[in-house]
């Protein structure tokens, strides 16, 4: 079967991730040993990067999911609008929000906002990947697979369109080939 896929070419592979991700949740696996953190998913594109996460921690954890909505095709439509809540109460918890991109960091400061108001212990951001080239807002995920050039990134949970996240590895889109 043929997939067309509008790669410029691949830039991580998914054994890369898999090894990346197996050390990011070795490591917080150690920061938070003794405590039982709540790992907190955004979706829908933090989706693949989260469930190879937490299958690689060795502590207690509590699992629960946001959703916010933020980009249309490569551009962002502004502020991002909340689609899905949490159900876990976090206060008094430390919270890991698991965030497949961090990139202007506007949907990062926003989560943050939100959060902070229920009072939790800490929050900490876990991304897979980070352009820090294009940041507008002060935000450094304490834990980051990957950082990456500004370029836009489809697969392994990231869309373009809403296509593209099943793919098991990372590609910088040609918006030529569209
Ligand atoms: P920020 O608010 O600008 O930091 O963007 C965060 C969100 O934008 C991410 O959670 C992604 O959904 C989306 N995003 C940013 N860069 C890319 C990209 O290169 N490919 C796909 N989605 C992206």
């Amino acid at each position: 079967m043929e997939h067309n896929l509008p790669l410029k070419k691949i830039l991580i592979s998914e054994k890369a991730i898999n090894k990346r991700v197996k050390e990011l949740a070795l490591q917080i696996s150690r920061d938070y040993e003794g405590r039982t953190p709540v790992f907190v998913g955004i979706l829908r594109g933090a989706v693949l990067f989260y469930a190879e996460l937490i299958k690689n921690i060795v502590i207690d954890c509590n699992i629960d999911f946001m959703c916010l909505c933020s980009y249309e095709g490569t551009q962002c439509a502004g502020k991002p609008r909340t689609i899905l809540d949490l159900r876990e109460d976090i206060a008094n918890r430390h919270v890991v929000l698991v965030e497949d991109i961090v990139d202007t960091g506007a949907t990062a400061l926003q989560l943050l906002e939100m959060l902070k108001i229920r009072k939790p212990a800490s929050v900490e951001f876990c991304t897979l990947l980070d352009k820090p080239s294009n940041r507008k807002v002060e935000i450094v995920p304490k834990y980051a697979g990957f950082a990456i050039e500004n370029e836009f990134v489809i697969g392994y949970g990231l869309d373009y369109n809403g296509l593209y996240r099943n793919l098991p590895f990372i590609g910088v889109l040609d918006e030529n080939k569209q």
